[in-house]
């Protein structure tokens, strides 16, 4: 991290240094810049939820230098823990992660629903086990037994294989539905908020290189002081996908929110923290030291 710090500063010199012997990867030069990956549903991927709405992930490329990390959008509509895992889709970021990238998960809005349990017919596959722990439900889904792990497994999981690949993971809560949808502002994280942070924790939190980000509620507070007006404009279809305008404010949250914690990722956002909050981002938060932030 530290020499890829330096990056931004001396981008000729560090490209100079590491150029002369370095073999090629097919006909494109391997980036020497962090990968940000996101991994996530509808409310983050590109095209949001269709008709004119857009996934927030789409505009977290701004807050950084294309000189000092990229971002790869791998979020995909529809998609819950359970299936980004049963499609494989995780796999296909672990194969391509390198050191030093970043994985950013964020779930919650497809992983609820009818739990799967003993399922043989109804089951749509895409919710998880419920619980805490390391339960495990039994169903049928497109006509193949299937043994459903709880939100948390699946992140855990998912984040022990980049951890391997010497990734550092940040664990996000989901975006808020319309918290003006009720006529006044009201905002509950709900219990895919809680899982995130508790796998961030159980997994070791930022001593292993594993990050919380209070997304949720980040936007939340940017959707406050936005006031209902706006807020109900830029929710065009339903309570839970954004137009463009609220989807790139959905974006800055999720930077305020990196910004107020500890990783590194922080450090090399284009804006300082400062320039960040104000009337609609909101200022930090205050946690408690249990939040591995
Ligand atoms: C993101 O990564 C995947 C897997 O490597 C790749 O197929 C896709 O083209 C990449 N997308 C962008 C926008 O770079
Ligand atoms: C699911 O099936 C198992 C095994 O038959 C049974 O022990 C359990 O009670 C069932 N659970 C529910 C919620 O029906
Ligand atoms: C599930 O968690 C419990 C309590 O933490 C533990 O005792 C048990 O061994 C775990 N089971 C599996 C299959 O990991
Ligand atoms: C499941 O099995 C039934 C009966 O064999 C078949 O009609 C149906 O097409 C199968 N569904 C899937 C998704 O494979
Ligand atoms: C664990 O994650 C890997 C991908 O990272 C996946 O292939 C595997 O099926 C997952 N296992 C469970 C139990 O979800
Ligand atoms: C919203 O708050 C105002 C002021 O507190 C109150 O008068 C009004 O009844 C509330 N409206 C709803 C829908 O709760
Ligand atoms: C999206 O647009 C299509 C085509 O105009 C329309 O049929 C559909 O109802 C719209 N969906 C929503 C959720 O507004
Ligand atoms: C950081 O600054 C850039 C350039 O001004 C801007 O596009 C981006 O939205 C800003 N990011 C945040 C989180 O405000
Ligand atoms: C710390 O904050 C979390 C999240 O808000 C809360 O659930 C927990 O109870 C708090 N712990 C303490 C010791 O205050």
């Amino acid at each position: 991290m530290q020499i890829l710090s330096f990056l931004p500063l001396y981008p000729a010199l560090a490209y100079a240094a590491h150029s002369p012997r370095q073999p090629s990867y097919g006909h494109q030069p391997k980036p020497l810049v962090p990968t940000i990956w996101l991994a996530g549903d509808s409310t983050e991927a590109p095209g949001g939820g269709p008709n004119g709405t857009e996934g927030w992930g789409q505009y977290l490329q701004y807050s950084f230098l294309s000189s000092v990390a990229r971002v790869n959008n791998s979020a995909i509509a529809g998609r819950s823990a359970r299936t980004f895992t049963r499609d494989g889709r995780f796999d296909t970021i672990a194969s391509n992660v390198k050191e030093g990238d970043w994985v950013v998960i964020e779930f919650g809005h497809n992983d609820g629903g009818i739990p799967p349990v003993n399922a043989t017919v109804g089951d749509k596959g895409r919710a998880d086990c419920p619980g805490a722990g390391n339960e495990t439900c039994i169903t049928v889904y497109n006509n193949a037994t299937e043994i459903v792990q709880t939100y948390g497994t699946y992140l855990k999981n998912a984040t022990r294989k980049f951890l391997d690949k010497k990734a550092k993971v940040v664990l996000s809560s989901m975006t808020p539905d319309n918290p003006w949808e009720f006529g006044n502002y009201s905002y509950t994280p709900n219990i895919f908020t809680y899982y995130t942070w508790l796998a961030a924790s159980e997994l070791g939190g930022p001593a292993q290189g594993v990050y919380f980000v209070s997304h949720g509620q980040y936007a939340a507070q940017a959707m406050k002081n936005l006031g209902k007006e706006t807020v109900d404009a830029n929710y065009p279809i339903d309570h839970t996908h954004t137009a463009p305008f609220l989807a790139d404010v959905v974006a800055r949250s999720f930077v305020l929110g990196l910004k107020c914690g500890t990783s590194g990722l922080q450090d090399l956002v284009l804006n300082a923290t400062s320039r960040l909050q104000g009337d609609v981002l909101g200022n930090c938060l205050a946690v408690n030291e249990t939040l591995p932030i």
